[in-house]
Parts: structure tokens; sequence; C-alpha cells
């Protein structure tokens, strides 16, 4: 135990020198402690301090300790409890117990025992754990900017570090506007926040708005505002996004829904920084950076007439792409275990152990639903879970734990192909690389990043030719 796991505790006892020696042990041990063995300064130290847990000795001269312990539990119910005794007659344990008392030891005990019953507490269990989220060691920004945008950002792979780096780039620039696209629950919008809360807009706000939510109808006045009565329904003139993100970023969630006819307003506005309510004749200055997202194939919209090209242009002064979580499976590991102790610090359990079957899963597994579908499976997981151990069972993809042994071998034998294809054309060609990218259907850089890739080295002779 060490200073920093502080939870206060009171120890109560009547036999005084015990009290005091309990609570010296406890003092070094690192807690905040108090003893006493009246029972009106008990009361009087529960009602004044913030005492996290009680340490009850049972044998009360002139009182009965169960009374005494519903009592407490009435009035302090977020009150941890280790019962003390040094006989347990039967009714006392079930008593004991049924008023929610953590533990109980039988006196004379020894201090391990006290530090095993004190570790085993919720609170300092919870405490444990904060200390721990707060201090991830897998996140890749600081705690402060963790702290700003609500989550810490969590990965070890070295595409996470590259996405951090574009993020922070970004940030540097911050009249620049920004394109983020990558699968549903890549963690988009985590990165939006990164970007706002690191440049020097960080003061200002960060509006987060997804157009396809919004009725077409209320679209336009929703971005630009409007004069009151300009329409019906237009009760009290009203701000629009343009206007509440002076100085602030606005986040435009899933671009590739916004319609057609809107995109050519919101390009006026993001090329000009002027904006006219609806109903007003008055354009207003305004300056607001756009972050723009979409899980979409943009460049199809864009083809397929959906999506204006100069808006594309005007949005991608910085494109940032997030991969999927299965094209970076070293992340899996951290993620799942930041969201174990995340989700049984809010359930109020202790830290639990993640059984090794549960990660060689997870790590083969393709998660279509990326981060957000890691970080729902592993709360259901944790609701499921009946002692501190998860293991597969408590996953969704359990039916696929045979299968996923098989989607590893399927991939590994797909590598293993490619290898062998790559190898066999280059035989063909004569080792001819321009000639074997032909046949392949791939272009000779891509062939070359393949073959180092997959650490196909070609003998020089036949490397020249
Ligand atoms: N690197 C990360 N570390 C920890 N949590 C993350 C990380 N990336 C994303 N998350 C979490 O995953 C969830 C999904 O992230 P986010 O909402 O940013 O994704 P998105 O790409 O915007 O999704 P959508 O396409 O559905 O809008 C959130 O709960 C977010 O906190
Ligand atoms: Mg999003």
């Amino acid at each position: 135990m060490t200073a920093t796991d502080k939870i206060t505790i009171l120890v109560f006892d009547q036999e005084k020198e015990f009290a005091v020696e309990v609570h010296q042990y406890l003092q070094n041990s690192g807690f905040t402690s108090f003893s006493t063995g009246k029972l009106s300064e008990l009361r009087s130290v529960l009602k004044e301090k913030k005492i996290d847990l009680l340490i009850l000795d049972g044998s009360i001269r002139g009182s009965d300790a169960i009374a005494l312990l519903q009592e407490v539990r009435q009035n302090y119910p977020d009150l941890d409890v280790i019962v003390t005794s040094a006989t347990f007659p039967t009714e006392m344990v079930i008593g004991v117990m049924r008023l929610g008392a953590i533990d109980f030891l039988r006196k004379p005990y020894k201090s391990a025992d006290l530090q095993v019953a004190v570790e085993r507490s919720r609170k300092f269990a919870s405490r444990q754990l904060k200390l721990k989220l707060a201090e991830n060691r897998n996140s890749l920004i600081p705690k402060s900017l963790a702290e700003k945008i609500g989550r810490p950002f969590i990965g070890v792979s070295q595409k996470s570090q590259e996405m951090l780096d574009a993020a922070m780039t970004a940030a540097r620039y911050p009249d620049a506007n920004v394109l983020i696209t990558g699968e549903s629950g890549t963690g988009k919008e985590n990165i939006a926040r990164i970007i706002h809360y690191s440049s020097q807009r960080k003061d200002h706000i960060f509006c987060p708005v997804n157009s396809s939510a919004i009725t077409d109808s209320l679209l336009e006045s929703e971005f630009f505002g409007h004069k009151k009565g300009s329409f019906t329904g237009a009760i009290a003139d009203k701000t629009g996004f343009f206007e509440v993100c002076n100085q602030g970023t606005l986040y435009l969630d899933e671009i590739a829904d916004m319609p057609v006819n809107l995109q050519a307003k919101i390009l006026r506005a993001a090329e000009e920084k002027l904006i006219t309510p609806v109903g007003d004749t008055i354009p207003v200055q305004t300056d607001f950076r756009i972050i723009s997202s979409t899980n979409h194939d943009i460049e199809k919209s864009v083809e397929e007439h959906r999506f204006r090209l100069d808006l594309l242009h005007r949005l991608n002064t910085f494109h940032i792409h997030i991969p999927p979580l299965r094209e970076r499976p070293e992340d899996i590991r951290p993620i799942l275990e930041y969201f174990s102790d995340l989700f049984s610090q809010k359930m109020n359990r202790p830290a639990l152990t993640i059984a090794d079957e549960v990660y060689t899963v997870l790590e083969g597994y393709s998660f279509p639903g990326n981060i957000r579908e890691l970080r729902n499976m592993t709360e259901r997981a944790i609701m499921l879970c009946k002692n501190n151990l998860l293991v597969l069972d408590n996953f969704p993809i359990k039916s696929r734990t045979h299968g996923s042994s098989k989607v590893h071998t399927e991939i590994t034998s797909l590598k293993h192909a490619e290898i062998e294809l790559i190898h066999k054309v280059l035989r063909h060609c004569k080792y001819n690389q321009k000639a074997a990218a032909e046949i392949l259907g791939i272009t000779r850089d891509a062939l070359i990043r393949k073959m180092k890739k997959y650490n196909i080295i070609i003998g020089k002779s036949e490397g020249d030719r």
C-alpha cells in the first residue's frame, strides 16, 4: 500500500490499546485514520469527517453491535464496514452479513489479515481503479488533454501514433479545415476533439453537429440562424451553428449525408466566413474552423453527384484517415483493458482479470463496429461476469470461438497464398518487377511494398532485371 491509495478509515474499539495499535498500523501503511473507543465520538467523527471505511468492534459494552451497525448503515449507506470480534455467534454473523458488512475479522487478527480486508473494501478497489485509469500508461495524450475531451486516447500501434501526429499537425493550423474519414466507431470524433482542444481555439466552443439528424426543412436555419417571423414557427430570433461557433470549431459529423442544396450554402459560408440568417439582410462575420467526418466513400459520392467536389476541396485541407481496429490489432489489448477498468469502476466492482483466450479471440475478430463495438461488448461482458475473471463466455463472439482460430488460419493461409503467388509470378517474369506487377494487376510500387512487407528478397542479379 502507498500513500496515494488514501482512503479514510475510522477504527472503533473499546479496547483502547488495540484501537491505537490498529490506527497506527493503518497510518504507517499510508491511510488517513482515526480511532475511538467512545460511542458518542464514533457518531460525531462519522458526522464530521468523510470516512470511507469503518472498522467496528462488535463486542460493545452496554450496546448491541447489530443495532449499531444498522444505525451506521442507515445513516451512511456508502460507508464500507468491517466488523471485528473475539467471538462470532451464528446470529451475529447472519446479522452482520445481512446488514452488508464487507468482512469480519476474528480477534486477535494479524496485520496481514487486516490489510487483505481493507484492500477488499469497495472504496479501496475503486480508488485503485481510478488511479489506474487516471494514469493509464497506454494513453497517447497527456492527462490534462484527456480530461478536457473526457477520455484518454488509447493505442500502442504505429497507426495510432500516426493519427495522433496528424491531429497535432492539424491543431497547429487553427484555420485549416480537416476531413476525418474512417469506418463507424473508429474514433473520428475523438480525433476531432483532440484537434480542437490542442489548438488555439481550445478555449472556445467545440460544437458537434450531425446534419443527418436534422430535418431538411430546418437545416438552413440551424446552420445560419433565423429572424423572428421569417417563417411559420420562427417565434424568436435564433443564432445558427456558424455564429455559435465563432472562434471555435464546428464538427460536422456524417458530412456525406448533407443535402446537395445546403452544400452550396455551406461552401460559401466556409469560404467567406460571412453568414446571413434566414429572413435577415445583414450578413454577420464569424470565425470558425470546420472539422468534418464521414464513414462513406466520399469520392464515390462526388462521382455520383451527391457531394460537391468544390466543397470536398474546401473541407479537406487536411485529411486524416482512421484505420479500422482490425488493421491495428495491437491496440485491441490496451483498449480492452482500459474499458474493463472503466466499467468495473462505474459498476463499483474490483479490477478484473482478463483470460488469455479473450485476448487471442478478440485480436483475430474483425470488429465491424470498431472501438465502439469493443466498448459495448466489454461493458456487457462485465455485467455477465460472475467472479473477477473475464472469460470468453462473457463475450458475444463466443460462438465464433472455434471459427476464430479458423479465421486466423484463413488469414495466415491467404497471406501464404499471396507470398507464393508473388514468388511464382516473379519467377515467371524472370524477376522483372514491372512485368510481374502488370500480371498481378497492381502497380510496381504496390508490388515493392508487398515484397517489403513479406520480406521477399530477390538476388541482386535477379533484381537488376
Ligand atoms: N483511441 C481510443 N481510445 C479510447 N477510446 C476510444 C478511442 N477511439 C475511440 N474511442 C471510443 O470509441 C467510441 C467511438 O468513438 P467515436 O464516437 O469518436 O467514433 P466515430 O468514428 O465518430 O463513430 P461514428 O462513425 O459512429 O460517428 C467512443 O466511446 C470513444 O470514446
Ligand atoms: Mg461520430
